[in-house]
This record gives structure tokens, sequence and C-alpha cells, in this order.
């Protein structure tokens, strides 16, 4: 498919076999780009990964060793590495009296540690690049707070600090670091949350998006996809290369208030 942003670069996009990871990795490959996706080792994973036609990088970003193989891992499948996307999250909901210890570990190691580690091994790849591109992943809940949801939004405002200091040191080289702050988007992991509020609550599925999810939106109406890969195919782009160190909000109105 032709699209306005032809291109010879290469991508790695962690948690790039589900939902807004997924995504992303089809319209950077529409865009031109060749695309290798991170994910967990699992037939899911390798199944997708297999019909897309993505070169899958099998890794826990839960754990350091993992982190460490899979930025050499990727520049071996592609030939190098011009775009990394830090998307691979997941949510856990619970009160902090009583947040699992080990579960609020591998949330910190997968949405901040991780993305660290990556943008470090990466870095001497992105400089050398000339147009090298960062694009993290965060999350609405990067900028505003919601009862149990500790680990993952300390996780996600981390990954604001880390996006900003990031910018700043790679200004003079040449690359770009930005993150991308969607409200609810329609992905797997919504899906389960959508499900097991409605269960909890006792009431449907649509009133727990338009009372729960969507209380705070301006627009009523959950995200798809596509609009976050589309944000993140700009940010991506060679014409965005002025706009760094940005936290951009697709967040339908929310944070307006
Ligand atoms: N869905 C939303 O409403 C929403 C809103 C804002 C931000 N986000 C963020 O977008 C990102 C993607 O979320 P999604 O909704 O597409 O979820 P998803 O569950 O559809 O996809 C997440 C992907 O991350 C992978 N992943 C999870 N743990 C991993 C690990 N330890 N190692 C490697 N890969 C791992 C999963 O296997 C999966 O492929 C997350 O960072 C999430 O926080 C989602």
């Amino acid at each position: 498919m032709t699209t306005a942003f032809q291109d010879d670069r290469t991508a790695l996009v962690t948690g790039g076999t589900s939902g807004i990871g997924l995504a992303i990795a089809r319209r950077l490959r529409e865009d031109g780009l060749r695309v290798a996706v991170l994910d967990l080792d699992r037939p899911q994973a390798r199944s997708v990964a297999n019909a897309e036609g993505f070169p899958l990088i099998a890794a826990d970003l839960a754990g350091r060793e993992d982190c460490m193989r899979a930025v050499p891992e990727a520049v071996a499948a592609l030939g190098g590495l011009d775009v990394l996307v830090n998307n691979a999250g997941f949510q856990h909901i619970a009160p902090i009296a009583e947040f699992p210890e080990d579960t609020w570990d591998a949330m910190l190691h997968v949405m901040l540690t991780a993305p660290f580690l990556l943008t470090k091994l990466a870095w001497p790849h992105l400089r050398r690049s000339g147009h090298g591109r960062v694009v993290n992943v965060a999350s609405i809940h990067a900028q505003v707070a919601s009862p149990f949801k500790a680990a993952y939004i300390s996780a996600k405002h981390g990954l604001i600090g880390l996006t900003r200091t990031a910018a700043l040191e790679a200004g003079e080289q040449g690359f770009t670091v930005n993150a991308l702050c969607p409200a609810y988007v329609r992905t797997p992991l919504v899906e389960h949350q959508i499900a097991d509020q409605a269960r909890t609550r006792g009431i449907t599925e649509a009133q727990v998006e338009q009372t729960v999810m969507l209380e705070s939106a301006a627009i009523k109406q959950l995200l798809n996809p596509e609009d976050v890969a589309a944000l993140a195919s700009y940010v991506v782009s060679r014409a965005a290369w002025g706009m760094t160190g940005a936290v951009l909000d697709l967040d339908l109105g929310w944070t307006a208030r």
C-alpha cells in the first residue's frame, strides 16, 4: 500500500503481536519500513508474527537478560535499527494495600526499565541512522491518576521522564524521542477490563464503557489501535524531525478539563 511516508528504515515494535503494537507494526510497514516485532514466547505471538510476516524477537521484558539480547537480535534480523517503539505493557488492578510486590516489580520492569535498556542498547544504531526515532507508548495515565492502578500509573509517569531526558541527550545526535498518551483503546487489554468491570459492578459492558472508561472524556467513544498507529506514523516520519521530548495526548479531551 502506498502512503505519504515511503521509507527504507527499520523498526522494532515491542508488544507488536497484539493491540496497539500490532497496529503500529502494520502501519510502519505500510509506510515502507522493515519491521520486526518483539513479544513473549507464546504460540499466539508466534502465529500472529508468522501470519503477518514479521520476524519475531521472542523475549520477556520483565527480565534484564532478555532485554539485553533483544536489540542485538533485532539488529541481526533487520540489518540495522532506525526506529524503536517501546509499546509492551500490561495492567493489574488492585488497591495499594493489597498490590502484589512481584507484580509491581514486573510491571515497572516491562513498562519503564525495559524502555530504558532497549533505548540504551539501540542508542548507537539510532545515532548512526541519521533519522532515528524512539516512540514510547505511554498512556493518559502517564499524566493523570486513577485508583487501583499504582504500578501502571507509576511506570507510565516514569516513562515521560525517560522520554524527556532521552530527547535532550539525543537532540545533538540526530534522533528524536517522543511519548504517545492515548486514552482507552479497544484492544485485548481493555476488552478484558470491560468484561471484568461489568461482572464486578453488575452492569452491561456498554455501561462500563460509557460510565467508567469514558466518564472524563469529552468524546464518548473508545479509540481504535489504528488511531494510535496513525500518530506513531507521523512521529516516525521524516517530516517530524523537529518534534522531540513531546508528550502527545490522544485522549478524547480527558485532560481538557
Ligand atoms: N488499550 C488501552 O486503552 C491503552 C491506553 C493507553 C496506553 N496503552 C498502552 O499501550 C500498550 C499496548 O497495550 P494494548 O492495549 O495494545 O495491550 P495488548 O495486551 O493488546 O498488547 C500488549 C502486548 O505487550 C506484550 N507484553 C506484555 N508483557 C510482556 C513482556 N513481559 N515481555 C514482552 N512483551 C510483553 C503482550 O504479549 C502483548 O502482545 C501498553 O503499553 C499499554 O499500557 C493502552
